[in-house]
């Protein structure tokens, strides 16, 4: 009994060990960069690559935190006899660009899939996982995005059906081919930012950090609009316990600057994904970046809440009709309150009490407005204003 227990004790205090284990020490704050994906799609080349890190540089992205390039899907070509991958046409030297990203002082970052196709129907990583790491690692990559896509089928294969029975051992599946990529990925010996894409399938937030992954997406694809935006933001209620340094929530790339989002679209979009402590990895042409949104991605206080040192990701606080307001408490004893209003018409908040003492915000704290870089002073007796449709108050409280 007693070796059973010094056993059991010796296996507890092993455990934290262990766990710890599974981190890389990377992202301790949420990733932030841009991603070819969004605004290029299959399109994307290595010359559109090479002038986005240019222009990461040179519209100050880079000295505001944004370092990662990351290549999404249509990248991949063929593999050779021995099964080693090669590049497509539109990347002629992988090496030759990661050089060039490396020495603009920024990092790249690719994209795979653990099925034998990825989601644009490009070669996959089935069965090549330890080749294909070896060569990221060669080139000199810094990130992957791994994305589900063609192993579905795999997963369907093995076990057909939705039921419960078929559910476990395709979750099962699923869990195992992220931990291969991940053994993979520290078997380099290069530290990897992994970055799992699997739209949020089995609650990927409860086992991500298992299978060492420092991000993972918990939605489907976000598309330039406001609708899907909204839609987005409301899946993440319930989420915030699961981030934290090294471990974050993905609700997918930004969407600043594309589409037809308006000034108060984008900036709520980007606050929102701030409060969400969500990576940020801009989607949009930089060589189209217009002053107005070059002030939205560039805004240090947002960054500054987003990156913040706690890793303490939003919750919602408070909700009516349209109008939502979500919290999140900062490193230095303050708090970070949004107040949006999701709704088509202008609401009057003159009425609406912001929720300080739920959100964890002493009464007489005083309030800085951030979008329009103001000092408010304490808000205890409420707020005197409005917010236009789909806008967004950003408030950052002293403690
Ligand atoms: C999926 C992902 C997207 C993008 C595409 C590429 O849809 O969710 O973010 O990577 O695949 O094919």
């Amino acid at each position: 009994m007693r070796r059973l227990l010094a056993c059991t004790l010796a296996l507890a205090t092993l455990a934290p060990f262990a766990a710890a284990q599974k981190s890389n020490g990377l992202a301790l704050t949420p990733p932030m960069g841009w991603n070819s994906w969004n605004w290029f799609a299959g399109k994307v080349t290595q010359d559109d690559v090479k002038k986005a890190a240019d222009l990461i540089v040179s519209s100050g992205m880079r000295d505001a935190g944004y370092v990662y390039v990351n290549i999404d899907d249509t990248w991949e070509g063929k593999r050779d006899a021995s099964g080693v991958l090669q590049t497509n046409e539109k990347f002629p030297d992988m090496k030759g660009l990661a050089d060039y990203v490396h020495s603009k002082g920024l990092k790249l970052g690719i994209y795979s899939s653990p099925g034998d196709q990825t989601c644009a129907r490009f070669e996959g990583s089935l069965h090549h996982e330890q080749q294909d790491a070896d060569l990221y690692a060669k080139w000199g990559i810094d990130y992957l995005k791994y994305d589900l896509c063609g192993f579905r089928k795999d997963m369907q294969t093995a076990a057909p059906g939705d039921d419960a029975a078929a559910k476990t051992v395709q979750d099962k599946m699923m869990r195992n081919a992220y931990e291969t990529m991940h053994q993979a990925l520290l078997k380099t010996g290069r530290p990897i930012v992994y970055s799992l894409c699997q739209y949020g399938f089995d609650s990927v937030w409860q086992w991500g950090p298992e299978v060492g992954a420092n991000l993972w997406r918990t939605t489907g694809d976000v598309s330039a609009n406001f609708p899907s935006i909204a839609l987005i933001a409301e899946t993440q209620v319930g989420l915030a316990k699961y981030a934290a340094p090294g471990h974050w929530n993905d609700p997918d790339m930004l969407e600043v600057g594309n589409g037809k989002l308006t000034l108060d679209e984008n900036r709520t979009h980007m606050g929102m994904w701030a409060m969400l402590a969500a990576p940020l990895l801009a989607g949009n042409n930089l060589t189209q970046l217009t002053p107005e949104i070059t002030a939205v991605l560039l805004n240090k206080e947002v960054i500054a809440i987003d990156q913040d040192a706690l890793g303490k990701q939003a919750d919602r606080v408070y909700k009516e009709g349209p109008v939502e307001i979500w919290s999140r408490p900062l490193a230095d004893g303050g708090h970070a309150l949004a107040v949006i209003n999701f709704g088509e018409d202008f609401t009057f908040l003159r009425g609406i009490d912001l929720h300080l003492k739920e959100a964890g915000i002493r009464g007489n704290a005083p309030a800085h407005d951030i979008w329009s870089a103001k000092d408010l002073g304490s808000l205890q007796t409420g707020y005197k204003g409005g917010l236009k449709r789909h806008e967004m108050l950003l408030l950052r409280f002293g403690k």
